[in-house]
């Protein structure tokens, strides 16, 4: 596997593997690796015959610097790992790489719709953040394809309404969350967990899925629902950000004669935010 931190080095890569005719497949992550990433590596290296995967704990989508400074980094786990799923190039910029003029000096990327809502609102500026970031990764890369995962699902939606609406000439695909056996969707940040919190989080699974199967016999009071949800929540411990019916392509809260729903969650538990998702579909 390839170690690569300059992007002139990268672009070399790139044009060689474009030259021999190589379809390239993208994986932007912040590392700390877990099976959820390698997953995504491996979906990649199905669809194409070369597989980047970038690590880079971006700023500039913090909206704080305690959190930024204490996200886990684990350069030299995710190496072995990257290298054990057989990802052909790893980037890894620095801050400096990734925004040479400083953080203020860089150009952003607005994605409407999407900082007013959800994790946006929760989150200053974090979309920015994230459309502006993986926007430049993509213009370093150029791949063909990128793999992004629905455990982030607003992050998700959000790179491909940048793709549609900027004309960016790749593909985006979504996979399924991957889950630890007791349901809690795995992630980064569950690292931040005592073994009493990690128990409780596992109840964030269940609660979605309780909502899910109250939509599915037909309970159309999304209000009562999502607020019967916070409350059971707050009972275990949580403090909600939000549990929220949307409707699934736009995010928009859902009427009644929606069908295609996507049911969130988003809550802290000790010195962990911990967001989940699951699609409802009434047809
Ligand atoms: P990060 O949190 O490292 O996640 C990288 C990718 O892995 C994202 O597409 C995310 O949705 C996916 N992922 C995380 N946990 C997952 C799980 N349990 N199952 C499936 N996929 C999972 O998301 C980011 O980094 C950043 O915002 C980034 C896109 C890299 C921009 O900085």
């Amino acid at each position: 596997m390839k170690k690569i931190t300059t992007v002139v080095e990268l672009r070399q890569l790139v044009t060689d593997w474009k030259l021999a005719g190589r379809r390239i497949a993208f994986v932007p992550t912040m590392g700390n690796l877990h099976q959820g990433h390698l997953s995504l590596v491996s979906k990649a290296k199905e669809r194409a015959d070369k597989v980047i995967v970038s690590i880079f704990v971006n700023p500039l989508q913090f909206d704080d610097n305690a959190d930024l400074s204490a996200y886990p980094r684990t350069i030299e786990t995710d190496i072995q790992q990257l290298i054990s799923v057989e990802c052909d190039a790893v980037f890894m910029p620095t801050a400096e790489i990734m925004y040479p003029e400083g953080m203020d000096g860089q150009t952003v990327i607005t994605v409407p719709g999407m900082e007013d809502k959800l994790c946006g609102q929760a989150r200053p500026g974090h979309f920015d953040g994230v459309a502006t970031v993986v926007a430049k990764l993509f213009n370093m890369v150029q791949p063909d394809v990128a793999v992004f995962g629905e455990k982030d699902y607003q992050q998700l939606l959000l790179v491909k309404k940048m793709v549609a609406d900027l004309n960016l000439p790749l593909e985006i695909i979504g996979l399924p969350t991957y889950r630890e056996a007791s349901g809690l969707a795995m992630s980064s940040r569950n690292q931040y967990l005592t073994e009493q919190q990690r128990k409780k989080a596992s109840s964030i699974y269940r609660i979605l899925n309780e909502v899910k199967a109250k939509l599915e016999k037909g309970d159309s009071d999304f209000g009562a629902l999502e607020q019967n949800s916070i409350k059971e929540l707050q009972q275990l411990g949580f403090v909600p950000d939000y549990v929220d019916i949307r409707q699934a392509g736009n995010l928009e809260p859902a009427k009644t004669s929606d069908k295609t729903l996507r049911i969130l969650l988003a809550a802290r538990i000790g010195k962990a935010r911990l967001i989940d998702n699951i699609a409802c579909n009434l047809d």
